[in-house]
């Protein structure tokens, strides 16, 4: 496949790029000296750059987003014909789109009954940490209104969603925080905090001592990735679902699930809570919901929180006061839908599992070659390989060791990710999230273009 422009013809948008646009999460020095990437055309696991190069995209869109690959006609075709129909109206009131995905999304989610639509990942978790505020005003007085969250997790971009973030180079300088967050220890076996047997019912019980701590009253929430994505590929321990389903039970504490990486496919199931057995108050999703086709987010929740905000008519200030302008924009649950029936039609959830074995099992067998590689962690097609210096100590290795690989196998046409600004020191996993579509061709084409690029970086 060719890009429509030939590559001199973009001077002029590379021009206009590095002059005016403030690109996310880097630093844009490097600019002076490289052009800007600039991102033209996909179509399925691959994408076309301004200078004409093909990438094999083993990140689904740099964020783990595009969970059923790029060029999806139907998709589009579904945005444009409810454009045209009806692009938008408040959520307040219906949709049919709306109406449909959401009924289509509660088919999935046992337990759960309602969606509230939003537009970012990061808003939709706000939507539940308000909820769970409101919640305590209309139970306890306003006094169980702490929100617990997990070291290494990440939950958004906005102040209060760094304040629930786990990761302190990503919260770095925006301080003050908002009030009312608390931090439990991560679940990462591979760096230990506990020498037990039963490493998972630990790193759980851990979480019930932070509550004894903070007094069991005074919490309200508790909410964590299934799978931590950004902060390393945590693959959670056995047993620790388990406990932490029981902790929350035995002190009333809502449990809600960020799924907005996890979600949708991205682990094999359509939520990766789902792996687990455990049933969630809230559970929020993002990225793949519409595989970035449209922006789109959602929170979802249980009939009987629902009620909590229904059953005092009478009182002005009883239901959710909040709004989302852009929850109302129907290209997002238009594109959602048909998200949702090309997964099903095509079989991707088990593909993801499929998929997803082949790629930990390629990552196994290249960390019986390469000494850098300390751990594989992985859930489908969400994996990451953690770099050391030294497996017996398993001190990290530098950055700039993990962007040399990751930079390697982009000159070679594999786009792969890595830990970024995440945690001091521990920016050193490789992040591998190709979309549901993959084929034993395509992942083994990334695990070779890693093996390549280890052989150069560390010999
Ligand atoms: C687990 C998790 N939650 C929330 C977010 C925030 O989503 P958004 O960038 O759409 O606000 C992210 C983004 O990477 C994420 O990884």
């Amino acid at each position: 496949m060719n890009i429509a422009a030939a590559p001199n013809d973009m001077s002029d948008i590379i021009e206009a790029d590095r002059t005016h646009v403030w690109h996310h999460l880097l630093q844009h020095k490097s600019l002076e000296t490289v052009d800007p990437k600039i991102m033209v055309e996909g179509k399925g696991m691959r994408l076309w750059d301004a200078t004409g190069k093909e990438h094999l995209d083993a990140v689904s869109g740099g964020v783990w987003t595009v969970n059923v690959g790029y060029g999806r006609e139907s998709i589009a075709d579904a945005v444009r014909d409810q454009l045209v129909k009806l692009n938008y109206f408040a959520n307040s009131a219906g949709s049919i789109p709306g109406a449909l995905f959401s009924e289509r999304l509660i088919s999935k989610m046992p337990g759960m009954s309602r969606v509230y639509l939003t537009n970012s990942g990061t808003e939709a978790n706000e939507k539940a940490f308000k909820l769970v505020r409101q919640i305590a005003h209309k139970r306890y007085g306003g006094k169980k209104h702490k929100i617990l969250f997990r070291e290494r997790d990440y939950h958004g971009s906005s102040i209060t969603a760094i304040s629930a973030g786990g990761q302190p180079e990503r919260n770095a300088q925006y301080g003050p925080y908002t009030p009312g967050f608390v931090e439990v220890p991560h679940c990462c076996e591979y760096r230990a905090q506990w020498d037990v047997e039963n490493y998972g019912e630990r790193a759980a019980d851990a979480i019930e001592e932070v509550i004894l701590r903070e007094g069991p009253d005074t919490v309200g929430a508790l909410c964590l990735e299934p799978v931590t994505a950004g902060g390393g590929v945590i693959t959670p321990p056995e047993g620790y679902w388990q406990r932490v389903q029981e902790i929350c039970r035995k002190y009333e504490i809502l449990l809600h699930i960020d799924e907005v990486v996890c979600g949708v496919g991205r682990t094999g199931k359509w939520f990766g809570y789902q792996h687990y057995g455990i049933e969630p108050d809230f559970v929020t999703m993002a990225k793949g919901v519409a595989s970035g086709y449209a922006a789109i987010a959602c929170m979802v929740t249980t009939e009987r929180v629902f009620d909590l905000f229904k059953d005092d008519a009478g009182d002005p200030l009883n239901h959710f006061r909040d709004i989302s302008t852009f929850g109302g924009c129907t290209a997002g649950p238009a594109a959602a839908l048909e998200n949702m029936r090309i997964i099903e039609d095509e079989g991707l959830l088990d593909n993801t599992t499929a998929m997803g074995e082949r790629l930990v099992s390629n990552l196994h067998v290249l960390m019986e070659k390469h000494q850098a590689i300390g751990d594989v962690r992985g859930k489908g097609l969400f994996c990451g390989a953690e770099l050391v210096a030294d497996r017996a100590t398993k001190e990290p290795v530098a950055e700039k060791l993990v962007q040399a690989v990751v930079g390697d196998c982009a000159s070679q046409g594999v786009i792969i990710g890595a830990t970024n600004r995440s945690l001091p020191g521990l920016n050193n996993t490789l992040c591998l999230s190709p979309a549901l579509i993959a084929t034993s061709d395509d992942i083994d084409q990334i695990t070779d273009a890693i093996d390549g690029a280890l052989t150069r970086v560390f010999g």
